[in-house]
């Protein structure tokens, strides 16, 4: 099930990264921290940039949502639905959750242990 659900989102979707030098194996979610919708979470961003650029947002849940949906509509992503879409945002919402912006005073690595 999860196969196909992410064969789709991995097949000819993958654009430019945001991040020109991005090699895919230069992240595994093994570097995420570890919680139930890791993995669904990796594969289903990373089919079209790093994951660097997921962690360097900290949003709420509701905002989560919106970037689901804004990837949907503006980039062509694969529309998460049901279960699935409630596991990625649960995850993204407790390991990336609104905090002081770290943009301007350089980039916080997403992967250290806090
Ligand atoms: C089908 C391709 C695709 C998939 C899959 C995808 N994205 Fe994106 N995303 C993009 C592209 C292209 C950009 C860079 C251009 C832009 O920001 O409009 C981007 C940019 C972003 C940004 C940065 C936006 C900003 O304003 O800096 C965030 C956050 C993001 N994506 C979140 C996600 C999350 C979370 C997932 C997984 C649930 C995901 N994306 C999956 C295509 C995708």
């Amino acid at each position: 099930m999860r196969e196909a659900a992410f064969g789709l989102v991995a097949v000819g979707l993958c654009l430019a990264p945001a991040g020109a030098q991005f090699r895919p194996s230069d992240e595994t979610p093994e570097q995420l921290p570890e919680a139930p919708g890791r993995e669904e979470t990796f594969y289903a961003c990373t089919a079209c940039h790093n994951f660097k650029l997921v962690a360097a947002q900290g949003l709420t849940k509701p905002q989560w949502d919106d970037s689901l949906t804004w990837m949907t509509k503006r980039h062509n992503m694969p529309d998460i639905r049901g279960n699935e879409r409630e596991l990625i945002l649960n995850y993204l919402a407790t390991h990336y959750p609104p905090r002081v912006p770290t943009r301007a005073g350089g980039w916080k690595n997403p992967f250290a242990v806090e």
